[in-house]
């Protein structure tokens, strides 16, 4: 192999460091397989009727998983859907939220976490984040709360817990609700206290991509009895029960005309089983981010991601700051040449939400702008959120490789890939 020379580079024709594609995640195993072959054998693939009686709420299956997932998160309601994305427009309808009513969110994370809230006519106000663990900033959350505001969405992003305790806070301190999307962060903790539980209501997703995955599935976690059975009826074609439950005022009526969020029973039968190895799933990623961190520490120019103290990352994500001038490459380039490598490698996130079209043209349901037209004092101009703006644009590296099966001998081909790039950095262009 040519040494020292812009030929070592896989982006320039050099060989990658890594040779073969890495392993697909893949957590299912036996216990998983002879869960769904005990669904198939049953014949009941689903348990849901939508009437009153018992099987309103689901089969054998689901009921299992429900009441397992409220025993491990030490919680008492848990209601599963058929996604996280589902389970968000539940809670965001079974909070309250009015056409209307502001909904503080953050703007780097997956869409539904915002678009939950237009569907129940609310309008996301979108708060800037911490630049540290990148998750919604309590101090910019206070400043935006007013007369409309309603609730906050806390994102945990890429695994780490948002500031909760402080946000829990501040949403008692205003009468508003807090809900938890915690899709990216199952089994993180504040004080050995689960994400998830510091919300009005925590939601999970158990698709593909997830630590914990059925194909699709989401669940919603809850202490208030009558939260659980809104999220219940709007799971499964409310308003057709409501009469037989004895459900007849004004506040048992809104916001339950219900949909089919339904989870077959053979989604449920393997979330039951990846929920017995949740922890031990979360280990093997913490090893390999360890990793990653010890070296990542020592290359100027990079920083791994902040753990708060007492704070349980479960890294779904692995993000890295770059300081571009220390290092004297683009991030971009740096990505580049990373993926040339073989890694997946990411240059930033996602684009800030509030400058998808959806939000720079205010065009929703109808022509006309509903929702926002309820509220034009919401602004989504560039600039609101300059603290995510930076990380897209250049600070932020994302990569997935702390997955099981993957092994310290990857992480340390990573590592070695970091090197490589840096050592050819003066083929790579300069910094701005
Ligand atoms: C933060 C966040 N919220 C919500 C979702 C939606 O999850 P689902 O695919 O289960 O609907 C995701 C999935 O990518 C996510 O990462």
């Amino acid at each position: 192999m040519v040494k020292n020379s812009y030929k070592e580079l896989a982006l320039y024709g050099g060989t990658p460091l890594l040779s073969k594609d890495l392993p697909l995640y893949n957590t299912i195993g036996e216990e998983e397989k002879e869960a769904v072959m005990r669904v198939l054998d049953s014949g009941e693939l689903s348990g849901f009727v939508a009437s009153a009686g018992e099987n309103f709420y689901g089969g054998r299956e689901v009921k299992n998983l429900e009441r397992n997932f409220s025993k491990f998160f030490d919680i008492p309601y848990a209601v599963s859907s058929n996604s996280a994305t589902s389970s968000l427009h539940s809670a965001i309808l079974a909070l309250g939220v009015s056409p209307g009513d502001n909904v503080i969110v953050p703007p780097y994370t997956m869409s539904a976490s915002a678009t939950c809230v237009l569907f129940a006519g609310g309008i996301p106000v979108f708060c800037d984040i911490d630049d540290e663990i990148f998750c919604i900033n309590p101090k910019s959350v206070e400043s935006l709360i007013n007369k409309s505001t309603k609730g906050i969405v806390a994102v945990n992003l890429f695994g780490h817990p948002a500031k909760l305790n402080e946000l829990r806070k501040i949403a008692d301190k205003h009468k508003i609700f807090l809900l938890e999307d915690n899709s990216q962060a199952p089994g993180a903790k504040i004080n050995k206290k689960n994400a998830g539980t510091f919300g009005d209501i925590g939601v999970f997703s158990f698709n593909r991509h997830k630590t914990m995955q059925s194909g699709e599935g989401g669940m919603a976690i809850c202490r208030d009895k009558k939260v659980a059975l809104k999220l219940q009826l709007i799971r499964n074609h409310g308003e057709v029960v409501i009469s037989d439950l004895g459900l007849t005022s004004k506040a048992d009526l809104s916001n339950t005309v219900g949909l089919n969020f339904r989870m077959t029973e053979m989604e449920a039968a393997v979330a039951n089983c990846q929920l017995k190895k949740l922890d031990s799933l979360n280990e093997k990623r913490i090893q390999l981010a360890n990793y990653l961190t010890k070296a990542i520490n020592e290359i100027p120019g990079l920083q791994p991601p902040k753990v708060f103290k007492n704070y349980k990352h479960v890294y779904y994500f692995y993000p890295i700051k770059i300081n571009e001038e220390e290092i004297g490459i683009t991030r971009d380039k740096f990505a580049e040449a990373m993926q040339a490598e073989g890694f997946n490698l990411r240059p930033g996130y996602v684009k800030p939400i509030y400058m998808e079209p959806l939000y720079q043209k205010k065009i929703c349901f109808g022509k006309n702008g509903f929702p926002f037209s309820l509220n034009k004092n919401v602004s989504y101009k560039k600039g609101i959120c300059p603290v995510v703006e930076k990380l897209q644009s250049s600070e932020l590296l994302i990569t997935n490789i702390v997955y099981p099966p993957l092994t310290s001998g990857h992480m340390q081909i990573f590592i070695d890939a970091l090197m490589k790039v840096i050592k050819n950095k003066d083929y790579l262009g300069n910094a701005k």
